[in-house]
Order: structure tokens, then sequence, then C-alpha cells
């Protein structure tokens, strides 16, 4: 049975009132999971329960949504050299390669918004969204480091963009 995404736990099986059922949680989730990339879907947590004999349809997969290529964040050219590998050490394993990875859970930033990656030391410095598993960087990375990773996320959105 095709979920769309990562099965990560271990299925139960159970009888309620003579009938069996079989449930399993689907999605990435976790430390790796988390980042996983294996489909070009989006792969959110759901619980799928089957019923011996059942008929229901199951339910749709989640495309991954895909915003427009980012455009027009200014940033000093002379710094993406720089910034990929601070981008490398720190980011790429959640955020993947910008505008080049797709699928999974964690949003590729060569897609975000020009207005997210123009603010980014909001996200990378002070923990706005850690409730969302993004981690805090605070006193990890400088602010004229974030300048660096902004010119590297812009920088390879301009040098991938069909010309
Ligand atoms: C441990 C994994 C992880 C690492 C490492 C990580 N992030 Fe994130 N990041 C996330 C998650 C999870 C979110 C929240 C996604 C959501 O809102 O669903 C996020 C969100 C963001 C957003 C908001 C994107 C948007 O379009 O809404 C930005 C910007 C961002 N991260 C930048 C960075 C930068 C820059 C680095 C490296 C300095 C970095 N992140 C490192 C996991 C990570």
């Amino acid at each position: 049975m095709p979920t769309g995404t990562g099965v990560v736990a271990a299925p139960v099986s159970y009888e309620v009132d003579g009938k069996q059922y079989v449930s399993v949680a689907v999605g990435w989730g976790g430390v790796y999971g988390l980042a996983a990339r294996h489909t070009d879907r989006a792969g959110p947590g759901t619980v799928y329960t089957f019923a011996i004999g059942g008929t229901a349809r199951p339910p749709a997969f989640v495309e991954y949504k895909l915003n427009a290529l980012l455009q027009g964040v200014p940033y000093d050219k002379t710094q993406v050299e720089a910034g990929t590998a601070l981008y490398v050490s720190n980011c790429a394993f959640c955020h993947g390669v910008p505008a080049v990875d797709r699928g999974g859970n964690i949003p590729n930033l060569g897609y975000s918004t020009p207005a997210t990656i123009a603010n980014l030391d909001k996200f990378v410095l002070g923990g706005t969204l850690t409730d969302r598993g993004m981690p805090d960087f605070s006193g990890k990375l400088s602010p004229a480091e974030v300048e660096k990773i902004k010119a590297f996320i812009q920088g390879t959105a301009d040098a991938v963009r069909p010309k």
C-alpha cells in the first residue's frame, strides 16, 4: 500500500469488536527523517489505519509546495564563496541545496520569499522557529556570517535560474 512518504514507525495490529485493524504512523520525522528528501513529495505525519476487509479510499498524497525561485534579495557577490562554506556546515543537512533539492518537510530556501531571505538574521538568530525545529544559531553565527549565507542562497538561486 503506497503511502507517498516514509514509513518510519513499526505498525501495530489490534482487534475491536471482533474486527482486526492495522495502524501505522507514516511521514518523515525524527532527526534524519525530517531532513530526508527521498521523494519529491512533502511528508507530513499521518496515521494510516487499515481495517481487514475495509473499503475506504486512502488520503491524497501531499505535494511538495514549490514557490517562485528566489529573486531580488540584495547581496554582496564577493561573499558567496565564504557563504557556501558556512551554509554547507550549518544549513545544508536540513535545507538541502538552495533552488536544487526538493521534497521532505523542511523548506528549500531557494524558494522562500524574498522577504524571508532579506530578513534571514531574524530566522537564524533569535529562535523564532525553534518550536518548528529550526535551531537558534545565536552565539554560533555572527550577523556578518548570516549576511554571507544570504549571499550564497540568493547567489545560487541566480546561478541556477534559466537564462
Ligand atoms: C536541524 C535542521 C535545521 C538546520 C540545521 C537549519 N534549519 Fe532552518 N529550518 C528548519 C526547520 C524545521 C524550519 C521550519 C520549517 C517550517 O516552518 O515548517 C526551518 C526554517 C527556516 C527558515 C524559514 C524558511 C521559510 O521559507 O519559511 C529559514 C530562513 C531558515 N530555516 C534558515 C536556515 C539557515 C540559514 C540555516 C543555517 C544557518 C538553517 N536554517 C539551519 C530546520 C533547520
